[in-house]
């Protein structure tokens, strides 16, 4: 990834990571993710890596489930590192670093299982940190991340419940606000990797890993949880990468909170990959 970029995320998760903190603390779906992911672990891991771990809230959860298993969380934002510590009472004997793996710092088998709950999707060079993965991990060992199904596609059909049609009404709204404002857009903007269901095995395959779908959950989220959501800066940034954050805030304030705008339900998966 070209250096300037990686520095611009960076620097937005560290401006969003007070809103992100409050968000996931308001609202349940970050933490049903996480839950998603520790389902399909089918073993009680000795030492766990909680990659993109924000402000340790998907750590905390799995020190819940692994009261003695060695837990580190990294992050690549040092503002999401200091308030990760900062919530996290010393008892809970967690480790955390601001890393973002491309060092050597891990050393060579050292990890049972490293945990992305909705961490890897924001990483555009997949296939180095992969590699990073590969060797970190212990023989034996696993990745368990999370993908929305706007960046996944799978192959053939889901059938009930998850192949509802996708509806949205406050994006529409957002968009013609920003028009309003003068800027050119026409819809929201994904500035990740789509992948469709062969193209994510490949990946994973060329580090030799062998990914499965592990679960799907369905999430409800009410448009006043999405507009929290899209105010957080990071995020607005990747649905509207070319208008201030400040501009995709004024548009969602302008949609009043007694608007009658129907819940969005979306799929997320998790995936669990295993060495070949
Ligand atoms: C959406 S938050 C996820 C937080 C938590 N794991 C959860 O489930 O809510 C994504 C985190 O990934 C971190 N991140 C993004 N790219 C990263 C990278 N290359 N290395 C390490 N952390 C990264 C961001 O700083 C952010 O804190």
């Amino acid at each position: 990834m070209n250096a300037p970029r990686k520095e611009t995320l960076r620097q937005l998760w560290g401006e969003s990571a007070v809103e992100y903190r409050d968000h996931v603390k308001k609202f349940a779906t970050h933490r049903r993710i996480s839950l998603l992911l520790l389902s399909a672990l089918t073993r009680s891991p000795k030492s766990i890596l909680d990659f993109g771990c924000g402000p340790g809230n998907s750590t905390r959860l799995l020190r819940k489930f692994f009261p003695e298993a060695h837990i580190v969380g990294i992050d690549s934002s040092p503002e999401m590192i200091r308030l990760a510590q900062s919530e996290t009472e010393p008892g809970l004997n967690i480790a955390y670093r601001c890393s973002d793996l491309t060092s050597s710092e891990e050393s060579g088998g050292s990890f049972d299982v490293i945990f992305c709950s909705n961490s890897l999707f924001h990483v555009d060079d997949k296939s180095q940190l992969l590699s990073r993965f590969r060797e970190i991990l212990k023989p034996g060992g696993c990745v368990v991340f999370s993908m929305y199904e706007f960046l996944f596609q799978p192959q053939g059909e889901i059938s009930w419940p998850y192949a509802e049609a996708i509806t949205d009404s406050l994006i529409p709204h957002v968009v013609e606000k920003l028009q309003g404002y003068g800027y050119p857009v026409v819809s929201r903007k994904e500035d990740r990797e789509i992948f469709r269901e062969i193209d994510l095995k490949d990946l994973f395959l060329a580090r030799g890993l062998i990914v499965r779908c592990a679960g799907i959950i369905r999430i409800n989220r009410t448009w006043e949880e999405r507009r929290s959501f899209f105010r957080i800066p990071s995020v607005a940034q990747e649905v509207f990468p070319n208008v201030p954050t400040e501009d995709v805030r004024r548009a969602l304030d302008s949609v009043s909170l007694d608007s009658v705008y129907p819940d969005q339900e979306r799929n997320v998966y998790g995936f669990v990959a295993e060495m070949a």
